[in-house]
């Protein structure tokens, strides 16, 4: 072999994958633990935690094991947890007054978090289809989903959120004028410092699945949500979502699923350069967790790798199902 000068590569890219010294050097993205919002699912009782058959490694708790997990997730230096309840079957209905109940499972688990770990942000859903006998976000009379009636209902849940303590409203439903509506009713009811997480991009997921699982909703959802959520074959209308609903009041946007709308996220970063959010929903978890117990994939590898997917594709944070075992990764536990 002869080393002729005239024969080198004009750019030797291997030369800065070298060694790991030199990959730390001249990585553009990494993940930490700030990037992370935790989803957790919230049921009755007491000291319970119960498994959810298709999220291997999530469990629904009762209001008293979410404050001992809040406490965990914010040693774990966590900054935000996004509530979710499992609603008894007997509190649907068609109005959806549980909603809005003060005391309703959701609002008492911020209560009881804001007072056991008042250091963590909490985030909350805003959407009717927990609390919905037929399991849509919206009201349905006739099988369509009305728009208006629904976003008054939605303005009075994001308030009873508001006084229970929560921080960020996070609105799931894709119903018009909601946004709008909400801050204008903030800012009415003396919580102006409340901030709106706009679920602004949420697609028809079938990624969704093991969700609806988890807050019992799979068998009540009659039909699927394609006349409120967008079309996954588009993306000019994700960036109209975004810009309407900044311009309506929300302070942070978010793309959801996450994985197969990573192009979504890169796009709205773009565009708006607002802080975005990825939500990589139960079903890429669940696909996550299936492979590795399967020992097809190495799970921590792969976790790790799909979120800083979301960071390299312009999101400023992670809501995770991981968010606590990758916390502890990083964490070198
Ligand atoms: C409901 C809501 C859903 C999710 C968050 N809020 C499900 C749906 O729209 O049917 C999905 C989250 C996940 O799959 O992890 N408003």
């Amino acid at each position: 072999m002869s080393h002729q000068p005239a024969a080198f590569p004009a750019a030797r890219l291997r030369r800065t994958r070298q060694s790991g010294a030199i990959r730390n050097l001249v990585r553009e993205h990494t993940l930490t633990v700030d990037d992370l919002i935790w989803p957790v699912f919230v049921r009755d009782g007491q000291g319970i935690e119960e498994p959810v058959a298709s999220m291997p490694g999530v469990v629904r708790r009762s209001v008293d094991k979410i404050a001992e997990a809040a406490r965990e997730a914010a040693d774990l230096g966590i900054s935000a947890i996004c509530l979710f309840p499992y609603t008894d079957p007997s509190l649907k209905t068609e109005d959806c007054a549980e909603a809005w109940n003060p005391g309703n499972l959701s609002n008492r688990a911020i209560r009881a978090i804001k007072e056991a770990v008042p250091e963590i942000a909490i985030m909350t859903d805003v959407a009717l289809d927990p609390y919905n006998i037929n399991g849509h976000d919206g009201y349905v009379v006739d099988g369509e989903i009305l728009n208006d009636e629904t976003v008054e209902a939605l303005v009075k849940m994001a308030v009873a959120q508001a006084e229970s303590g929560a921080d960020i409203i996070g609105p799931s439903d894709m119903m018009d004028g909601r946004i709008g509506a909400i801050r204008t009713a903030l800012e009415a009811s003396g919580h102006s410092n409340v901030m709106i997480l706009s679920y602004a991009a949420k697609y028809a997921s079938a990624f969704y699945g093991p969700f609806r699982d988890a807050v019992g909703a799979s068998g009540a959802l009659k039909g699927d949500k394609a006349t409120y959520q967008m079309d996954p074959g588009n993306s000019d209308e994700a960036l109209r979502l975004v810009g309407r609903d900044l311009d309506e009041g929300a302070d942070m946007v978010m793309v959801k699923p996450g994985m197969p709308y990573l192009d979504i996220c890169r796009r709205v970063k773009d565009q708006f350069g607002v802080p975005t959010y990825a939500y990589q929903v139960s079903g890429e978890y669940a696909m996550i967790m299936a492979a590795a117990q399967n020992g097809w994939i190495d799970g921590d590898k792969a976790m790790v790798e799909s979120l800083l997917g979301f960071k390299r594709a312009g999101c400023d944070g992670i809501l995770t199902y991981f968010a606590p075992a990758v916390a502890r990764k990083l964490a070198g536990q």
